[in-house]
């Protein structure tokens, strides 16, 4: 977790990607804040989606994406260890946090629940809840949302391989929680950029049949994250094909007028931030930028996600003036500044061919899983900011 930067309004402001580029010449990855990008994304969900919506903190905690989101309207946070509950409430004292992991370390869910009032809590089996009743000791005022397994395929990261139960399962741990007196809700996670808004249809149908087995009135019913955002080649439908579809199949359920909640992460932040990188060297098809897997680029690593952050060739021209290369485009090798072979990016990326050591690579869409990943290996670890717009 970072420390709070400078304040926000300290960070240096400009026009475009462009201006930035022509006045500070980064030679380090600077990461580039659109205000505006923040904003759409956050009205889409709070306008469309018909429950509350949380922002799933681990997207990005850093203060600047949460203060942007609170700026926006978020005022419910998904936040998934005591570090992040910690986090979002020294920075935004008045933020509702819910503690959305269903395995927690030894007194995090006392923590939560005894220092900073948080009441909802997530579980996935027997132990977990024992663990959950015997820390806090005061089930009445808890909601405790049973995590089912929704395997879709629709998505690409899938969520349901570690956490979740089968609804037979759920059914068992409903009934235990009611007759704990606490408030029995369910939840799923359909898999990170899901592509597919019929999944959340078919993970709703999952959450019914536990709802059946158990013969159980549920008190809520959050759907989780995995809503999309748009990456090269990626453009995810609309969001209210999302939001229709979740409201004809909330319509469908048998428990009436149930809260719903959502978790989204990666599309509130995704487009909100971008990232200039230099190329350190150009050797024939390969560039050697000053940033990677370690840093920025950590969510390349995982093999199932073929998503691509759109690349822009930037060069600075005689004058100092910042243009984007418009040239023909191929296909470079992409490699980080560290030691390590590995540091390379997965797919090659396009840009223009006439790229040069000293020009910048502009990448859209950093705002997910990017700043929240980054290590310092090898000594490089990219934290410099500046706004846009
Ligand atoms: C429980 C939970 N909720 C929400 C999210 C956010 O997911 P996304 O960024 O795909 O919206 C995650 C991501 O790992 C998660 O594990």
């Amino acid at each position: 977790m970072n420390a709070p930067v400078k304040s926000f309004d300290a960070l240096p402001r400009f026009a475009s990607p462009l201006k930035a580029i022509e006045s500070l010449k980064p030679t380090e990855p600077l990461y580039l804040v659109h205000p505006g990008a923040f904003a759409v994304a956050a009205r889409q969900f709070l306008d469309g989606f018909p429950g509350d919506v949380l922002y799933a903190v681990k997207a990005n905690p850093h203060p600047i994406a949460l203060t942007q989101l609170w700026n926006a309207g978020i005022r419910h946070f998904d936040t998934a260890s005591l570090g992040e509950i910690e986090a979002v409430r020294s920075l935004l004292p008045d933020a509702i946090c819910h503690f959305m992991a269903p395995v927690r370390l030894p007194g995090q869910a006392k923590a939560a629940f005894e220092i900073y009032g948080v009441t909802d809590f997530v579980v996935d089996g027997e132990a977990e809840l024992d663990k959950l009743l015997a820390e806090t000791g005061n089930a009445k005022k808890l909601r405790v949302f049973v995590r089912l397994v929704a395997s879709l395929g629709g998505a690409l990261l899938e969520l349901s391989s570690k956490y979740g139960c089968r609804p037979e399962e759920a059914a068992k741990l409903l009934k235990r929680i009611k007759a704990a007196g606490a408030a029995p809700c369910l939840t799923f996670h359909v898999g990170s950029q899901c592509l597919s808004p019929f999944s959340y249809a078919q993970a709703i149908e999952i959450a019914q049949q536990a709802i059946r087995l158990s013969g159980v009135e549920i008190a809520a019913l959050d759907i989780g994250g995995g809503f999309p955002t748009a990456y090269v080649g990626q453009e995810p439908p609309p969001p209210h094909w999302y939001f229709d579809m979740i409201r004809t199949a909330l319509d469908n359920l048998s428990v009436k007028n149930v809260p719903v909640m959502c978790e989204p992460g990666r599309a509130l932040v995704g487009q909100g931030i971008s990232l200039v990188t230099q190329v350190v060297m150009r050797r024939g098809d390969r560039l050697y930028l000053n940033d990677g897997i370690y840093g920025s680029f950590d969510e390349q690593r995982f093999a199932s996600f073929e998503a691509d952050y759109p690349p822009t060739a930037i060069a600075l021209d005689a004058k100092g003036k910042a243009r984007a290369l418009t040239g023909e485009k191929r296909p470079f090798r992409a490699y980080g500044p560290t030691c390590d072979s590995a540091d390379v990016l997965p797919r090659p990326i396009m840009v223009a061919d006439s790229i040069a050591t000293g020009d910048f690579v502009l990448f859209d869409a950093m705002g997910a899983y990017t700043v929240s990943s980054r290590s310092a290996f090898n000594g490089y670890y990219p934290d410099s900011w500046a706004v846009i717009g």
